[in-house]
């Protein structure tokens, strides 16, 4: 009865919460990446990814907007049930959009739609200490939580724009203090956005769940890109951490192992990825 989660006829048994924080234990980098459908999330699979988030990121990459304020929890459903269908070993995390998560109740009501109707195992939400009620809420039904923070692309209009975060001392203070509060109020994993090496490698250093980091330099538990800077689909330009892994890889799949394989023997973020 217990042997679905465990057993999809792979050689690898699925990721799961307690896989990642034996990765961090271990030492282990953890590599991870977004997806919004099938296809790529099979590929994305297929090459080692440890962990698969459908980002609301998809409000760019997928719909053409300037920022993920649009995007719904019905949009977030719809691309995290596509994306489940293709994963067989990787840990699926699916995000909390833009006001989804305003008061406890309404975030619990749209966690379960994410987990039950999109097939999530965890939900991701953008907040520091304005979310530890939220985090505990979720955490008190079981809810599997990522805290984002750093910079957080649902305040890009209140914060002007998407810009390095903490790199004041008193603000690297604050967004350490509030990693653990929310570590401290049951959340699983902290992901930092967009923040100085030094505030990533704290915080890594204070917490004992898993730090994954897009733009938070090398030393944290894990790396998180968006799919189409990998692959270099994104046109325009694109931030400093992004690194393009089509260049010189002949298909798709040769890329994203690339990617893996960088992140597992901590060659990518290099200093040119980095905040200082
Ligand atoms: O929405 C997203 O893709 C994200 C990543 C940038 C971490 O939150």
């Amino acid at each position: 009865m217990y042997t679905q989660l465990e057993q999809r006829g792979m050689p690898q048994p699925p990721v799961n919460v307690s896989t990642l924080r034996k990765m961090k234990h271990d030492g282990e980098p953890i590599a991870c990446l977004t997806a919004y459908d099938a296809s790529y999330a099979s590929l994305v699979d297929a090459a080692g990814t440890d962990l698969v988030l459908v980002g609301d990121s998809l409000g760019m990459v997928i719909q053409g907007h300037d920022t993920t304020v649009p995007v719904t929890v019905s949009d977030v459903v719809y691309h995290t049930r596509n994306v489940a269908r293709g994963l067989r070993r990787a840990f699926l995390v699916a995000d909390m959009p833009f006001m989804s998560y305003t008061k406890p109740d309404i975030a619990l009501d749209n966690a379960v739609r994410l987990m039950q109707e999109g097939g999530a195992m965890m939900v991701k939400l953008e907040g520091g200490d304005d979310q530890v009620q939220i985090v505990e809420h979720l955490a008190r039904h079981d809810i599997p939580v990522c805290a984002h923070l750093g910079l957080k692309p649902q305040s890009v209009h209140k914060i002007g724009g998407f810009k390095v975060q903490g790199r004041e001392p008193e603000k690297a203070e604050a967004m350490c203090a509030a990693a653990k509060r929310l570590q401290d109020a049951g959340a699983d994993i902290v992901l930092l956005e967009c923040i100085p090496n030094e505030v990533g490698k704290l915080i890594c250093a204070a917490l004992d769940v898993p730090v994954i980091g897009i733009g938070a330099g090398p030393e944290v538990d894990g790396q998180i890109l968006v799919l189409y800077d990998v692959l270099d689909i994104t046109q325009g330009r694109t931030p400093k951490f992004v690194k393009n892994y089509q260049a010189g890889c002949d298909s798709p799949l040769a890329a994203l192992e690339t990617y893996v394989r960088e992140v597992k023997e901590r060659v990518y973020p290099a200093p040119e990825h980095c905040f200082s």
